[in-house]
């Protein structure tokens, strides 16, 4: 589980630990790590592999790939997720953030991919999912980064999950809208802490369920696509996002 210690991802981390799977988990940051890791073990299921990296660096994917398959003997799901590019206008970014972007958002996806399908494929099945973003799929003000990096990770995973299906090897994304998170948080302008319900609710009035969707709920998207349950799903890039995509077909 990528970028992992907040978030988005801290919450499919410890949606699959419940499961009781064994869970890899990852950020740079080493100190709130440390502490979802102890959240995660506190649950008593499966066990618990926090390791402080940069996901958008070459060799550190080569490494936690290795520690995995060292410590867990292999590798049976896969959630690509990473910090988010900064928002702007397209004219605000020079060639040095769409290079990061790149290797933040795509290369990462790509490189962790590549290197566990094999381990995937030596298991006889495998889930790869990719935490996108909503913004692929409906018009987001500033969000040029994301949404062209993102559109690569999208059709990537399609012609992946046409290579890898005959493996039993299933490749989807998850497309979140507003999600409650520290990213999302620092969205909001300058504010009073009483205030950042109001300010929420604002953000929330043009979405049909009327509220910012919670981690553990986007979780539970994940931990379904990453169970049994779930193995005729692949290709598929499915939003969650409280009704918030205003068009009726994909
Ligand atoms: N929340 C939403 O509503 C929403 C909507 C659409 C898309 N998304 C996308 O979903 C992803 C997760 O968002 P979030 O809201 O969960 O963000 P978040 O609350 O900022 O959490 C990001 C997590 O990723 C880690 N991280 C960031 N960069 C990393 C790197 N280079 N290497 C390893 N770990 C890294 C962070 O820890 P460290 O900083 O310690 O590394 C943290 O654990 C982002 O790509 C975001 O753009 C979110």
């Amino acid at each position: 589980m990528l970028a992992s210690s907040k978030g988005l991802g801290k919450a499919c981390a410890i949606a699959l630990a419940r499961e009781g799977a064994n869970v890899v988990i990852t950020a740079r940051g080493k100190e709130v790590l440390e502490a979802t890791a102890g959240e995660m073990r506190a649950l008593g299921k499966g066990k618990v592999l926090a390791i402080p990296a940069d996901v958008s660096q070459s060799q550190a994917a080569e490494d936690l790939v290795a520690a995995t398959v060292g410590t867990f003997g292999g590798i049976d799901i896969l959630v690509n997720n990473a910090g988010g590019p900064p928002f702007g206008s397209f004219e605000s970014f020079d060639e040095a953030a769409w290079q990061s972007a790149f290797e933040l958002n795509l290369l990462s996806a790509v490189r962790f991919s590549r290197l566990a399908i094999p381990h995937m494929r030596k298991r006889g099945n495998g889930r790869i999912i990719n935490i996108v973003s909503l913004s692929i799929r409906t018009f987001l003000s500033g969000s040029v980064l994301s949404t062209s990096i993102r559109m690569g990770v999208a059709g990537m995973a399609k012609l992946l999950s046409d290579e890898v299906g005959p493996d039993n090897i299933t490749v989807n994304n998850v497309a979140p809208g507003l999600i409650l998170t520290e990213r999302v948080r620092d969205t909001l302008p300058p504010h009073a802490p009483e205030e950042e319900e109001r300010l929420l609710a604002e953000r929330a009035k043009t979405i049909p369920v009327r509220r910012i969707g919670r981690p553990e709920e986007l979780a539970d998207l994940v931990a379904f696509l990453a169970s049994p349950l779930a193995g005729y799903i692949t290709g598929a890039t499915i939003p969650i996002d409280g009704g918030a995509i205003r068009a009726t077909a994909p």
